[in-house]
């Protein structure tokens, strides 16, 4: 009962024929490269991809060599783990090199891959803006009902995820946080339902074509009823 179903965040992408908006997918990727990538990878999705965006060769080789983390590889001398700036054809990389040291820099909590979260949950571009301006103080109805769900240290209150508690701190906590190159006002609450979009966009890329795709078979379909319908006319017309 303490547990709440994701505020809508009224995507551009969602219906039948929603679309994506392109600067709205722009500015999610902002958001995500300047706040998100601290701890998340995106590892599906290769930088050459965010041309799909809107940008241009050029400048996805320059966003990825500018990415904040760098790719990891090996010392061809050594032997030694080391990294080197991004390419085009890599993938959005993770700022850990294994998961025991992205549990140890996580009070032992594990970032997850992104690049198909909004699928991976349900009402997933939702479900990711909601989580992320759902951080609040323990209601006090919860903790008089059950005192043993008090916020363990280490962990954050949110509705929103399904356990209550997540080992996230709240990642957008202020106005003006991420300054948008398209001038929107970077709100917690639009900076929020940008990289929910992007991350909606990384998890399915080609959902504007699926959404095309279903409309011309409705239209299809419209019309095959009407043949099928006159068909039948012309087969019975003789008969009483
Ligand atoms: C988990 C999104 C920034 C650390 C998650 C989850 C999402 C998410 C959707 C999964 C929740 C679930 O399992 O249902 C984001 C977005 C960010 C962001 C969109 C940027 C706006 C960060 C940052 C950190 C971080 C900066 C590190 C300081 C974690 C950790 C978890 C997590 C440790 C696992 C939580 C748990 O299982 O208790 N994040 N995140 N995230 N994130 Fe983030």
């Amino acid at each position: 009962e303490f547990h709440e179903h994701p505020r809508d965040a009224h995507l551009s992408s969602a219906g039948l024929v929603g679309k994506f908006d392109r600067a709205q997918l722009q500015r999610g990727l902002k958001v995500f490269q300047e706040v998100c990538a601290a701890c998340h990878s995106l590892k599906y999705v290769s930088f050459r991809d965010f041309e799909h965006l809107g940008y241009s060769e050029g400048q996805v080789k320059a966003l990825a060599q500018a990415w904040p983390i760098e790719q990891p590889t090996v010392n061809e001398e050594t032997g030694e783990a080391a990294t080197r700036k991004n390419v085009p054809s890599d993938r959005v990389p993770s700022p850990y090199p294994n998961e025991v040291a992205a549990r140890a820099a996580n009070n032992n909590a594990l970032p997850p891959d992104l690049s198909l979260m909004t699928k991976a949950r349900h009402d997933g571009g939702n479900y990711v803006y909601s989580l992320l301006t759902g951080y609040r103080a323990q209601p006090a109805a919860l903790l008089a009902k059950f005192p043993d769900a008090k916020t363990p240290p280490g962990l954050h209150y949110n509705p929103y995820f399904p356990n209550l508690n997540l080992a996230m701190p709240a990642p957008l906590t202020s106005d003006g946080q991420v300054t948008f190159d398209d001038g929107t006002k970077s709100t917690v609450d639009q900076m929020a339902k940008d990289v929910a979009a992007f991350l909606t966009w990384t998890a399915e890329p080609n959902l504007e074509s699926r959404h095309a795709a279903g409309v011309a078979a409705i239209i299809f379909l419209v019309i095959f009823v009407f043949l099928t319908w006159g068909a039948y006319q012309n087969v019975w017309r003789n008969v009483k």
